[in-house]
């Protein structure tokens, strides 16, 4: 049984390999004031932005300088701590540089650097080393979702990521059918409520019911103003994970406020 908890919505946005530095500080200045043009209620929903590694000092400066109360996270993070990983980022540099969170196991991490579940898995480990929150993304493929339905497969990559993981951990976990990352289509609300609810099922078996009741699932692939109320009026949808339309700032203060503009 899974406690019944409260969980303040999570928006991400994965700017995946786009923006310089000074595009990102130009994005997040824009944002806060799309956000704060529509008077948008700090606490009701928590947004966070993933620029590219060479994006984070400056962003960050921009976020403590202005009082911006977004939180900040990382696309990705080494299994290693530090030592001779050319091309690298360790967790404590992230941590350093005020990152709450680290996204692990985007597809297109699994798909274009071949991360395995066991690669993923470490990272996880990396990232709860270091005091960042651990972003956890899972999903199928369009073959793997004729042959074995939608659930299967993002459970055997929780399953796996979640090993040795304690049940006090904070964590996100985050679906994203890879046949609707950038590709304009979606899954069903209902299609993303039963992944989601079975992602936490897995959270309630590998950490504990507290765990699983507290943990934020989140719903990614071509998420837009026009779709993401209909994802959270979800029981077991916490939030989104948004790539493309997080680089628009008047689209993705929009989805930061789905509460408002469609009554969820
Ligand atoms: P998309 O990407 O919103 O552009 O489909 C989502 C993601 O990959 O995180």
């Amino acid at each position: 049984m899974v406690a019944v908890a409260t969980r303040t919505p999570l928006i991400a946005g994965n700017w995946k390999m786009n923006l310089d530095h000074l595009q990102a500080v130009a994005l997040v200045q824009k944002l806060d004031w799309a956000l704060r043009d529509a008077k948008h209620e700090k606490g009701s929903v928590e947004v966070a932005v993933f620029p590219p590694f060479t994006d984070l000092r400056s962003v960050q400066t921009l976020l403590d300088a202005d009082r911006i109360a977004f939180a900040l996270g990382a696309q990705d993070l080494s299994t290693h701590d530090s030592g001779a990983y050319t091309g690298e980022i360790s967790g404590a540099f992230l941590k350093k540089l005020a990152c709450t969170y680290v996204i692990i196991g985007h597809s297109e991490r699994r798909e274009y650097h071949d991360e395995t579940d066991e690669v993923i898995a470490a990272k996880v480990q990396a990232a709860l080393r270091h005091g960042l929150v651990p972003v956890i993304c899972v999903g199928e493929t369009l073959e793997q979702l004729e042959e074995f339905g939608a659930a299967a497969v993002p459970v055997g990559q929780l399953q796996v990521a979640l090993e040795g993981v304690p049940a006090d951990a904070e964590i996100v976990v985050a679906y994203e059918p890879v046949w609707a990352i950038g590709t304009g289509k979606v899954a069903t609300p209902e299609q993303a409520q039963d992944v989601c609810a079975a992602l936490r099922a897995v959270i309630a078996e590998k950490l504990d019911a507290d765990a699983a009741g507290r943990t934020r699932v989140l719903y990614g692939g071509s998420v837009k103003s026009g779709n993401i109320a209909t994802y959270m009026r979800e029981p077991d949808v916490d939030g989104a994970l948004v790539g493309g339309a997080s680089l628009v700032s008047d689209e993705f203060a929009a989805i930061v406020r789905f509460q408002k503009h469609v009554g969820v």
